[in-house]
């Protein structure tokens, strides 16, 4: 029996309905609406595309969303001051700076100045640190929104054999780390594994973000495995495809993304929760 498809546009939809009325009630009861600041340096056209989805999905939540668009050749001290200014402003709960930066700008004091209390992308050593020692307080977005389409799906993951192919600081590390702390035996691959397909092969629930379009060969799939494919891979043509071959893995699936439509709505959905968490952090407390 082929696979069932995991709708992560409709899962999204209802993460950010869920949020939207979440922040009305807030409105309703006198609380402040969460504010999001979006820092774009430079005009790499993805990151355009990223920005603004982001800003769109906040405005139709309530959620305030502040645009800081800075020219390509700022300095380091600007963006850092930016950000100290953003840290102060009490009508900002979250604060997101689009990656990559560019090239002669250093991202990692950068990150590692947003307040760990506004940090929404969870990229700050410190939740990191949360999520490892199973205290989470902000998550980072992608792995999160991977347990939501999980646990949206009905599916019980502790006890499963995980594969996470790619170690990345933004997917493949949090993910794995989401993965234990929901009871998974989990496996990370990255560049030096050794024997990558007999990884996916012992996989029940497989999850590849390493941005190489079908490098998991479908036929890899355990039988009735769960599939979810983080990569977003553009082509010639224009079609958008992941990691993992879709067609051979879904006969073998019993459940699987499709790309696009799977992990890629679920981004931004879970950094409209991690704004709106923010904020309920910050009720009561003078900024
Ligand atoms: N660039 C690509 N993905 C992301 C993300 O999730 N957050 C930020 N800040 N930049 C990104």
């Amino acid at each position: 029996m082929p696979a069932q498809l995991i709708d992560g546009k409709a899962i999204a939809e209802k993460v950010r309905h869920q949020v939207a009325r979440q922040v009305q009630a807030r409105h309703q009861d006198g609380r402040r609406v969460p504010g999001l600041a979006v820092v774009l340096v430079g005009e790499d056209p993805a990151s355009e595309v990223y920005v603004r989805t982001k800003h769109r999905a906040c405005e139709e939540a309530g959620i305030h969303s502040f645009r800081h668009q800075l020219s390509e050749n700022t300095s380091q001290q600007a963006l850092e001051t930016l950000v100290d200014d953003l840290n102060a402003d009490p009508t900002v709960d979250g604060i997101l700076v689009q990656l990559p930066l560019p090239q002669h700008l250093d991202e990692r004091p950068i990150l590692e100045r947003i307040r760990t209390d506004k940090d929404v992308d969870g990229f700050h050593p410190y939740n990191l640190g949360r999520l490892a020692q199973r205290l989470p307080m902000l998550r980072p977005c992608t792995p999160k929104g991977v347990m939501t389409l999980l646990q949206e799906s009905g599916l019980k993951v502790r006890g499963l054999n995980a594969t996470v192919v790619g170690a990345s600081n933004i997917v493949g590390r949090p993910m794995a780390l989401e993965l234990m702390l929901a009871g998974c035996t989990t496996t990370v691959c990255h560049r030096f594994t050794h024997d990558l397909e007999e990884h996916v092969r012992r996989a029940d629930l497989l999850v590849a973000a390493v941005g190489n379009p079908g490098l998991i060969k479908g036929e890899w799939v355990k039988e009735g495995a769960i599939v979810i494919d983080v990569g977003i891979n553009r082509q010639e043509n224009g079609h958008l495809i992941g990691d993992i071959e879709f067609e051979p893995a879904a006969a073998r699936a019993s459940h699987i993304t499709p790309v696009p439509g799977g992990v890629g709505p679920m981004t931004v959905a879970s950094l409209l929760e991690n704004t709106l968490f923010a904020a309920e952090l910050h009720d009561g407390m003078d900024q």
